[in-house]
């Protein structure tokens, strides 16, 4: 039997137009996981502090844990699950090797960094990665990788 306090949501995720009733409380990490069957976010911290449920939200990082679901309608929603395997060479080429917590929120930053070479003018990788946690402190590889990437392209920016 339907919930009437649930809400409708319409929003686009990953490209595609999406219809869902949720509850008010609903977080979007979890109507991504649970409802929707798109694992790839992880709750890591819950609290906004380290990355680990990172989504776009109108094209930008955003912490999925802190977003109720029925705030989104309208938006667009881009998950992990939308990322070419490809945009992960930059990493995989600097050892930066995570853990499946920490690794889908970082590589959603790093991708959206590398689409913004720009940034690096005026702010170090460190300070632009600096919403997304690991515990095990394996920041070198992650810094290089994404620094490579972020140099590429700003080069190859340039040159168009
Ligand atoms: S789980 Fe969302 S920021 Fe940590
Ligand atoms: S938290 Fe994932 S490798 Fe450190």
């Amino acid at each position: 039997m339907p919930d009437s306090n649930n809400i409708n949501v319409e929003f686009t995720l990953n490209g595609n137009p999406i219809s869902i009733d949720v509850a008010p409380r609903d977080r979007l990490l979890d109507t991504l996981r649970y409802a929707l069957d798109l694992t790839g976010a992880k709750e890591g911290c819950g609290e906004g502090e380290c990355g680990a449920c990172t989504v776009y939200l109108d094209g930008v990082p955003a912490n999925s844990c802190l977003i109720p679901t029925y705030q989104v309608s309208g938006r667009a929603i881009d998950t992990i699950e939308s990322i070419p395997a490809d945009a992960l060479s930059d990493m995989l080429a600097s050892g930066a090797t995570q853990c499946g917590a920490c690794t889908p929120g970082v590589v959603m930053t790093a991708c959206w960094l590398k689409r913004h070479p720009e940034l690096l003018k005026t702010h170090t990788v460190r300070e632009l990665m600096a919403g997304n946690l690991c515990r095990c402190t394996g920041y070198d590889g992650i810094i290089d990788g994404i620094t490579d990437g972020c140099q590429s392209n700003y080069d190859r920016g340039n040159a168009s």
